[in-house]
Formats: structure tokens, C-alpha cells, sequence
């Protein structure tokens, strides 16, 4: 049954659509173009809708008003984010980790990393991510054991982080994780007809999970990075905020540090202190 909320709210104006638009730049760094006005249309209206409101214009102009601000925006940004992941998305990265960049620093028998590797997985979504990266690390400690490691990771929406702490994932999400890893990392839900799976604990406690908007000028992270995971992030901003980004990870990464893009982002182009040293890995220059 179609009620009047369902007619009310159906149309975004373009100087509303542009005002929208504009707003989320602003925010988020998030570009609509104007062939997304339909996308953003539906993913607006479920909060309209929640709000008990008729209008696209009543909305905005909420949403930019002090209590709009203080009470809606992070509602807002939950919405207009695109959160899409997987466990072991794009494995070339996560092979490169294991095959390359762990067993070269440990050439030595890991005398150069007394301290702990630290990763951070920067627009972390549901968390699939950090617990894909904190698995690799994982199988690397019980190789070596004097090996340390530490996942850092961070979203700007509060509503995939959450899902993020807990854990807990459709056991279909396994279906690219390996039957070791499963067994090993993965507690099946012992409700009746439940296919749900949670992280292990041990795994869970490894990663820590924070809230941080990469518009911010300064990162406020507890630490310089290893190695920075920022994949399928910076495809949605600009050329100028995506500069502005990398070269803030370059500045909170390690000096000889790694940064991993998606697998269609790319720093060409762009003004930033990395080398490529594979298939959208970088690493820091070397100062001469
Ligand atoms: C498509 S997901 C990618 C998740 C994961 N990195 C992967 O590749 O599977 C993009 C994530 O970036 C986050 N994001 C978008 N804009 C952001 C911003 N300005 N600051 C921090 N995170 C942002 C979104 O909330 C979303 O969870």
C-alpha cells in the first residue's frame, strides 16, 4: 500500500539535489554527481521517513540547522556512505603481505621489529577488512612467535562500525575464506536455524576500532603506521581531497611505510611522496 508519506517525499528538486550534494562534499570529501541523484534520493528517504517528515527541503534544511547539526548528521552520513566489503576482498594484497612484505621484514629472524607492526585499515566498513588483515598477521605470529603485530581501523559512519565491533557476520560472507581460517577464527551461532558467525574473541580484542573522518585536517591517530590499508575509499572524492588524503597517511606512516589503494584507485596524477611498487601498493619515498 502506497501512503502519503511515499508520494510526499518521492521528488528531489535539482537545486536540492545540488544543495545535498554540496553539503556531503563538504563533510565527507563523497562526490554525487548528478547521475547518482536517484541513489541519493532512495538512501534520503529512509531517514525522512524515520523522521516522520513530507519533504526533501523540510530535511535539508533540518539537517542544517544547530540541532540538525548536533542530532541528524551522523544518521545523515550512515546513509549517503557506500559501505560494500568482504573478508579477503582483492587477495593480491593480502597475498603481498604474506608472501613479500612480512617474510622480508623478518628476513633477518625479526630483530628490526622489536616493536609491534602496526596496521591501520583506514574506511574499515563492516570490519571484514581489519579482520581479514589481523588473520594474516595472525598465521604470521604462530609462525613466529616473537612477531607482534597491531590492527588499527576507522570509518566516518557509526552504524558500520558498530556492526564492525561486533563481529558477528552471515556464515555466506565465508564463502572466499579459507576452511582453516573458518575453523580456526570463526564461532558458528548456536541458536536453532541460526547461520551466523562471530570472530573469535582473541581476534576481536586484537583490533581497535574508532571513529575518524579522513576530511579532518589532522588524523587524531594514537600512532605512525607499517602499513595503511585505504581501499575503495578514495574513488568517491577528488582529485584535490584525494591528494590531501594521501598525503595525510604519508605523514602518519612509518618512514619506509606501505600504502594499499583499491584495485581502480591509483596516485598518478596526484602530487604525493609515494612509489609504486606493485599493483596499487605504494610505498614512502626514501628521503635522499
Ligand atoms: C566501499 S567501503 C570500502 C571498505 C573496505 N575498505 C573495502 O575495500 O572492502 C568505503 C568505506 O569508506 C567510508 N568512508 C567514506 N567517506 C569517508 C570519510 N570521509 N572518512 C572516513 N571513512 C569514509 C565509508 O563509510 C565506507 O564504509
Amino acid at each position: 500500500m502506497i501512503n502519503d508519506k511515499d508520494i510526499y517525499c518521492y521528488e528531489l528538486s535539482n537545486a536540492y539535489f545540488s544543495k545535498f550534494s554540496s553539503f556531503i562534499y563538504k563533510e565527507c570529501g563523497i562526490n554525487y554527481p548528478p547521475d547518482k541523484k536517484i541513489l541519493l534520493e532512495g538512501r534520503l528517504r529512509r531517514r525522512i521517513k524515520a523522521l516522520n517528515m513530507l519533504e526533501y527541503e523540510e530535511y535539508y534544511n533540518y539537517l542544517i540547522s544547530p540541532g540538525g547539526i548536533e542530532n541528524e548528521l551522523i544518521f545523515f552520513i550512515n546513509v549517503v556512505t557506500t559501505n560494500k566489503t568482504d573478508f579477503f576482498r582483492e587477495p593480491a594484497h593480502f597475498n603481498y603481505l604474506k608472501d613479500n612484505l612480512l617474510p622480508q621484514l623478518y628476513a633477518d629472524g625479526g630483530s628490526r621489529y622489536r616493536s609491534s607492526f602496526s596496521t591501520w585499515s583506514a574506511g574499515c566498513s563492516s570490519g571484514e577488512e581489519p579482520y581479514t588483515l589481523a588473520i594474516v598477521m595472525e598465521e604470521f605470529k604462530r609462525q613466529y612467535s616473537s612477531f607482534n603485530y597491531e590492527v588499527f581501523a576507522s570509518d566516518i559512519s557509526s552504524d558500520v562500525l558498530h556492526c564492525a565491533v561486533k563481529g558477528v557476520y552471515p556464515e555466506d560472507s565465508l564463502v572466499d575464506v579459507d576452511i582453516s581460517f573458518k575453523k580456526k577464527y570463526f564461532l558458528k551461532s548456536k541458536a536453532p536455524g541460526s547461520r551466523l558467525v562471530r570472530v573469535v574473541p582473541e581476534l576481536r580484542d586484537r583490533i581497535n576500532f574508532f571513529r575518524l573522518n579522513l576530511m579532518d585536517k589532522v588524523y587524531n591517530v594514537p600512532k605512525k603506521f607499517n602499513v595503511i590499508f585505504c581501499r575503495n575509499v578514495i574513488i568517491y572524492f577528488d582529485k584535490k581531497t584525494q591528494e590531501e588524503v594521501l598525503n595525510r597517511f604519508a605523514s602518519n606512516l612509518l618512514p619506509d611505510g606501505y600504502l594499499f589503494l583499491g584495485h581502480s584507485e591509483t596516485i598518478t596524477g596526484l602530487n604525493t611522496p609515494f612509489t609504486r611498487i606493485s599493483s596499487t601498493i605504494y610505498q614512502l619515498k626514501q628521503r635522499v
